[in-house]
């Protein structure tokens, strides 16, 4: 069963009719998988400080930033105004579910919303206690040390910059806030998926697919 489509006056009067994207574009897909894979691999995989962890790190910074100007740039339903953070809007949303009587949206629905800005907000937080921690020093900085090079050994150079931040109470925290908000990323994706799971249920709509490679509409 297809859910029902609803139109808004704003969206009646430009012709639009209001849905969520059977195919979210190549920009929204791209960042959300890339930013997904890297931050799980270095939550659970690389280590902390390594030459692979700051350059996931450092992916996960520029895709974070391409989203955010595709937030003010790109197509309507991957904009920032499509979709804004309003937590009531959001428990709403869950009441009408349970319900079973929620309605369409143009983009995220409310609490998809409120989980992405957490995500970025949460993103943010990482990468920058990481770039204090390494005190801004680039993959391409670290790739082209020679005693690096000769050594192989990566992750003393990085923690050559975190020890020195380290030292200072502006490191140590930076430090902790890292681990805190990496905990943090991980707790929220468990929700996020779940949610994605049980919202595609109970909209009987598969999320996943627009995601992925597109879905068909009957
Ligand atoms: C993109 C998301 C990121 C996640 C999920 C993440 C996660 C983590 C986690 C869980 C640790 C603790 C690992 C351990 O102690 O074994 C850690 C440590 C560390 N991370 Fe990240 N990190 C991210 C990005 C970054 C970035 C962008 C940088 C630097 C530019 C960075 C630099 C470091 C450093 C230097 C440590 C070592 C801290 C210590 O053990 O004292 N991280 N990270
Ligand atoms: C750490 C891992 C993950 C992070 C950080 C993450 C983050 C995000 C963010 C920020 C958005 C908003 C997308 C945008 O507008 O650019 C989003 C949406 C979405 N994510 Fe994830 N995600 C993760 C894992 C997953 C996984 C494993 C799945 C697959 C089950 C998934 C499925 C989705 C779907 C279907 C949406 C669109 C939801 C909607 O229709 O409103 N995500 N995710």
């Amino acid at each position: 069963m297809t859910a029902p489509r609803i139109d808004l006056p704003g969206a009646q009067s430009a012709g639009r009719r209001i849905a969520p994207p059977t195919l979210w574009d190549p920009v929204v897909r791209l960042t959300h998988w890339g930013i997904a894979a890297s931050v799980l691999l270095n939550a659970l995989v690389t280590g902390g400080g390594s030459l692979i962890h700051v350059s996931l790190g450092w992916l996960v910074m520029a895709l974070l930033l391409m989203r955010l100007v595709w937030g003010a740039l790109g197509p309507s339903e991957a904009r920032f105004s499509a979709f804004p953070p309003n937590p009531l809007s959001a428990l709403r949303h869950l009441r009408d579910m349970m319900r079973g009587s929620q309605r369409d949206y143009p983009s995220h629905n409310p609490a998809g919303a409120i989980m992405a800005y957490a995500f970025w907000a949460t993103l943010a937080v990482v990468t920058l206690t990481g770039l204090v921690m390494t005190g801004g020093a680039t993959p391409m900085q670290v790739a082209s040390d020679k005693a690096a090079v000769a050594s192989g050994d990566w992750s003393a150079l990085i923690r050559e910059g975190r020890d020195d931040a380290g030292e200072s109470p502006l490191g140590e925290a930076a430090e902790e806030v890292h681990e805190v908000a990496a905990n943090l990323l991980l707790l929220l994706a468990a929700l996020h998926v779940a949610g994605v799971f049980v919202e595609s249920r109970a909209m009987r709509r598969n999320l996943v697919a627009p995601m992925l490679l597109g879905e068909r509409r009957k």
